[in-house]
């Protein structure tokens, strides 16, 4: 196992390229299920979860090649079951499920676990499905499903938190290949979302209205190859902002979509932080004081839950009370108590972390426990004074490609050692 030492204190400065988004690149990889026909992503993050849908469909059978940043994935023969261990140990890998069935007609998927922040239910997935026509069963902790043909259908797929992003992503992709039309209602609108759509349009689909609550999909009878880039990673750039600002630096972000993040720009202005925006980067600075804040976490495009555990921290600086509310999911707090054991003073009141600031944080041994929980401990690491030891960091490789490298290049003083 690896951690991460950082010697804490000094402000991030310089300028950092962001990566493909992850949570769009795991979808889109899914999606080449859909056609025989060779399918290129380009700007894919080098990450373990892509790695690992990497092994997921070379495990139904598809050919998948990495070539530096790209990715060629051939689904000319393809199975529709896919290995249980595989499978439930990436919940998004649930995203073969629609594309599968598509492609197939059946598919049999193992049920994906919950995880530390929460169920993770995916009972919105196999209501879209049951509405297309398919039957599902659960069966030894497989997800079975069987369709003769799958036919468009009206979907409401709004759930207790919400819309459901990779239940929406499940459903288009289904949907692509379904005789008739599909309206989905209460549909994600998140770029990702959108970003599949306009893959599996290059791929010869017909949807509309991704981005909005309301996606129609006119199936069609096949689909072909196509190249696509994904888009940047919006979360990774609210992390970088996030520590740009939480250290009182001034980092230039390249390769962004501001327009992606711009619930996050808007509450970092909001608090004390200055943005400046050029095109396709922007650039953030901060030397405080911070004003205390109110986030809720929200679809998009409000506040997005995989920025909270990064904003608890900043607001561990702010002068006064911010209270920081997960809406999406059941258990989002795992960092607050390791934030605790550098002399954060945050108290949880039911979905909201009460977080009373500034308090001055001091460098210790703490423990990783989900992708972005990791994180908020990075940049907790790089506020504190000392030295701060990140245990379990492969919980951070799933989701930022070499973070370690790219803060060193902003002065970062972290280094990864083998423990
Ligand atoms: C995606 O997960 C992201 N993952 C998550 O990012 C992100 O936090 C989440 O969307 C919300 O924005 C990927 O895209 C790979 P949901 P997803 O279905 O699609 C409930 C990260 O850190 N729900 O939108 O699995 C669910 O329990 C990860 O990068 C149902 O009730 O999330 C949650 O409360 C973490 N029934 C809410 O909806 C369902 O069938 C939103 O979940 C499905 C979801």
């Amino acid at each position: 196992m690896y951690a991460l030492v950082i010697d804490g204190g000094r402000p991030l400065e310089g300028q950092v390229r962001i990566s493909g988004a992850k949570n769009a690149a795991l979808p889109l990889m899914a999606a080449a299920i859909l056609t025989r026909e060779p399918c290129v992503i380009r700007g894919i993050p080098r990450l373990s979860d892509v790695a690992f849908m990497g092994r997921i469909l070379t495990s139904l059978g598809a050919s998948v090649r990495f070539n530096g940043g790209s990715v060629t994935i051939q689904a000319s023969r393809i199975r529709g079951f896919a290995d249980y261990d595989l499978v439930r140990k990436m919940r998004a890998s649930v995203c073969i499920l629609g594309p599968l069935l598509a492609r197939l007609g059946h598919a049999q998927v193992s049920y994906p676990g919950g995880c530390v922040i929460g169920p993770r239910p995916i009972d919105l997935h196999l209501k879209g499905m049951r509405a297309l026509g398919a039957e599902i069963t659960i069966d030894g902790g497989y997800v079975c499903a069987r369709a003769e043909k799958l036919r468009g259908a009206p979907i409401f797929l709004g759930g207790r938190a919400g819309p459901t992003v990779l239940g929406t992503a499940n459903v288009m992709m289904a949907a692509a290949l379904a005789e008739g039309t599909t309206v989905i209602d209460s549909a994600a609108c998140e770029p990702e979302v959108v970003d599949l759509a306009n893959f599996l349009n290059a791929m010869g689909a017909k949807i509309a209205g991704a981005g909005s609550p309301t996606i129609t999909v006119t199936g069609v009878k096949e689909l072909h190859g196509a190249t696509h880039e994904v888009i940047p990673d919006r979360i990774e750039a609210a992390t970088f902002a996030i520590a740009a600002a939480a250290t009182k630096g001034e980092v230039t972000l390249t390769h962004v979509r501001p327009e992606h993040l711009r619930s996050v720009l808007d509450k970092l202005m909001e608090v004390g932080v200055e943005i400046f925006e050029n095109g396709e980067s922007l650039t953030v600075r901060a030397a405080g004081p911070f004003r205390p804040s109110d986030i809720t976490t929200q679809p998009y495009a409000g506040f997005p839950t995989d920025a909270q555990a990064q904003m608890t921290v900043l607001m561990t600086q702010a002068d006064g009370v911010s209270i920081i509310t997960e809406r999406i999911f059941e258990s989002r707090f795992m960092h607050v108590s390791e934030l605790a054991r550098l002399g954060a003073n945050i108290a949880i009141e039911g979905p909201s972390a009460v977080v009373k600031g500034p308090t001055p944080l001091r460098g210790a041994p703490v423990m990783a426990s989900d992708l972005r929980a990791s994180a908020a401990l990075v940049i907790a690491g790089l506020v504190a004074q000392g030295r701060t030891r990140v245990r379990r960091i492969y919980h951070l490789d799933r989701g930022y490609e070499m973070i370690d490298a790219k803060l060193r290049k902003l002065g970062a003083r972290v280094r990864r050692i083998s423990e």
